[in-house]
């Protein structure tokens, strides 16, 4: 029996390593004299969506820039599947990247190709397929996230919404392992901003996506958060499932949650 528990926790140990899709270990980065990112460490579990919450210029972009080295941290180490890869060349990356989709804070179509042609686009960089099989996978992508028929719309002709599900159709054309979403529904009415959410749960669910949501949004957080992570002048000041920050006393995180400006907030108003 004891050897029966000593091998189930030898095994729970492993899966608990191997699990890890991407681990930051003590990130440190700084812009001239600013500080962003402070001995920041960050496990991130495979097949799950961790929501990436903090003020605005916390360094929550900046945190993702790190997760697929287009940063690189000034100390630390950036691991993918326990594999190094913060050190690594920009064509030893390019490899890594193919595994990664990111939805860009600002959206970041390309304006004079066609809306198909945005979609097409990383699949033409990065394999070998006919058109005639990139064609598909298109309309797959377009259909995955409800905008089948608008290949030949530019983005200037289709609206800020849809806008944002044709680059996540483009962030997922490579069947990516992990979706970075970098403010996914901002900007967007609350309905189209729930269809945004209900896409990143199905990638998660049906295709079993490793997610980092960063938003501001709490709507957004819990609906589609396994776990929150809360950014605060670059380092992580709470972390836990989404009922932690339901119920949480912290003032600092329950005035994020809340929307509520804090005096300090307040008094730049003053002068
Ligand atoms: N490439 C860069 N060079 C210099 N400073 C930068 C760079 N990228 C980010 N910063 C600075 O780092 C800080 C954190 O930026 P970051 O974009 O991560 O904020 P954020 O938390 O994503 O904010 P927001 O919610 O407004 O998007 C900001 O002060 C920003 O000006
Ligand atoms: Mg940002």
């Amino acid at each position: 029996m004891a050897e029966v528990r000593a091998q189930v926790q030898r095994d729970s140990g492993r899966a608990a390593v191997e699990t890890a899709q991407i681990e930051l270990r003590g990130v440190s980065k700084r812009f001239g004299s600013l500080e962003v990112l402070k001995q920041l460490s960050l496990r991130l579990e495979r097949g799950k969506t961790t929501v990436v919450i903090g003020e605005s210029g916390t360094g929550k972009s900046v945190l993702l820039k790190h997760i697929v080295v287009l940063l690189r941290p000034d100390e630390g180490e950036v691991y993918y599947r326990g594999e190094r890869i913060d050190h690594l060349s920009e064509m030893e990356l390019v490899r890594y990247r193919q595994r990664f989709g990111f939805l860009f804070q600002m959206g970041a179509l390309f304006d004079s190709l066609t809306v198909a042609e945005n979609v097409a686009f990383p699949l033409h960089e990065h394999t070998n397929k006919s058109s005639r099989e990139i064609d598909a996978i298109v309309t797959e992508k377009l259909s995955m996230v409800g905008l089948d028929g608008l290949q030949s719309k530019r983005p200037a002709q289709i609206s800020g919404g849809q806008r944002k599900r044709v680059a996540l159709a483009r962030a997922i054309a490579l069947d990516p392992e992990v979706v970075l979403y970098d403010e996914p529904t901002t900007g967007l009415d609350p309905v189209r901003a729930d269809v945004i959410n209900e896409l990143i749960r199905r990638l998660q669910r049906r295709i079993g996506v490793t997610g980092v949501v960063v938003t501001h949004d709490m709507t957004s957080a819990y609906k589609v958060g396994d776990r929150i992570v809360m950014l605060d002048k670059g380092r992580i000041i709470a972390d836990g499932p989404p009922d932690d920050f339901r119920t949480t006393d912290d003032p600092r995180v329950r005035r994020f949650v809340d929307g509520r400006a804090s005096p300090e907030d307040l008094s730049a108003l003053d002068e």
